[in-house]
C-alpha cells in the first residue's frame, strides 16, 4: 500500500505510522525523523534544515522533495510506503504526484488525523522522545514504564526542541496556512479518509483500518 499520513502537529502521526507500518510491513518514511536524524549526526543537510525547525517554519520544498524522493527510490519502498510529514506543501503534493505518475504508481489513500487544538497542545507540551532511539511517550497519555528511560532501549527521555509554546504556536500556524489546502488538494482526487484522531491510541488505530478496509 502507498498511504500519506496528514495532520496537525501532535496529531498522532508518527504513533499512528509506527503501529500501521509494522501491520502492514511497509516502510515508515518520516521526512522530520530524517531532519533530525541528519541534525544528530551533523550533517550539511541537517546544517540547513535545523534553523527552518528550530523556529517552526517550514525547511524548503527543494530540499525537502529531494530528500524523500530519494528514499522512496530504495528498493524498500516497491512493495508500498507510508509518508509521515510529506507531503506538507501544494507544491510538495504535485512532485509526488508527478513521481509517482513517472513510475506508473498511484497512492492509494490520504489519512487525515483531525484532533481539537487545546488537545493538540497538550500532547505536544507532554510529549518525550527518545534520545537514543527516537521512540515516543507522553507524559500522561503514554508514559515509559520508568520515570525519564525509555521502554525499548533505556535511553534518557528529552523534550523535543520544537515543543516548547512559542514554538508549538507557530507550527500548528504554519499547519493551517500551508499545509491544510492539502485536505482540500487530495478531497478533490478522492483519496482523503478523514479520521477522528482525539480518542485513545487504540482507538485511533482502530479508526483508521477501517478505513482502509482491515479489521484492526
Ligand atoms: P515533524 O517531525 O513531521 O513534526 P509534526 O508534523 O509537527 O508532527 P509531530 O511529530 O509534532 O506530531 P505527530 O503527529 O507525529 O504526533 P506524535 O505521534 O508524536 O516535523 C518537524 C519539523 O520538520 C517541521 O516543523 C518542519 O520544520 C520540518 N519538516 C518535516 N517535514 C517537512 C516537510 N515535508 N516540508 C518542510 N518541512 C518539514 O504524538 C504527539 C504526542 O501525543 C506524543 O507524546 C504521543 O505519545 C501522544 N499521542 C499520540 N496519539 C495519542 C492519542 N490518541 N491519545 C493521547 N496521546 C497521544
Ligand atoms: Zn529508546
Amino acid at each position: 500500500m502507498r498511504l500519506v499520513l496528514l495532520g496537525p502537529p501532535g496529531a498522532g502521526k508518527g504513533t499512528q505510522a509506527g503501529i500501521i507500518c509494522k501491520r502492514l510491513d511497509i516502510p515508515h518514511i518520516s521526512s522530520g525523523d530524517m531532519f533530525r536524524q541528519a541534525i544528530k549526526e551533523g550533517t550539511e543537510l541537517g546544517r540547513r534544515a535545523e534553523q527552518y525547525m528550530q523556529s517552526g517554519n517550514l525547511v524548503p520544498d527543494a530540499v525537502t522533495v529531494g530528500l524523500v524522493q530519494e528514499r522512496l527510490s530504495k528498493s524498500d519502498c516497491r512493495r508500498g510506503f507510508l509518508l509521515d510529514g510529506f507531503p506538507r506543501t501544494v507544491p510538495q503534493a504535485e512532485a509526488l504526484d508527478a513521481w509517482l505518475e513517472d513510475r506508473n504508481e498511484r497512492l492509494e489513500a490520504v489519512i487525515d488525523i483531525e484532533v481539537p487544538r487545546e488537545e493538540l497542545l497538550r500532547r505536544l507540551t507532554g510529549r518525550r522522545i527518545c534520545s537514543q532511539c527516537g521512540a515516543t511517550y507522553h507524559l500522561q497519555y503514554n508514559p515509559p514504564r520508568e520515570a525519564g528511560k525509555c521502554d525499548i532501549c533505556g535511553g534518557e527521555l528529552i523534550q523535543r526542541d520544537d515543543d516548547t509554546a512559542a514554538t508549538v504556536e507557530k507550527r500548528l500556524n504554519v499547519y493551517r496556512e500551508q499545509t491544510e489546502p492539502l485536505v482540500l488538494y487530495y478531497r478533490r482526487r478522492g483519496l482523503l479518509r478523514e479520521i477522528d484522531g482525539s480518542g485513545d491510541i487504540t482507538a485511533v488505530t482502530t479508526a483508521i483500518g477501517a478505513a482502509l478496509g482491515r479489521d484492526w
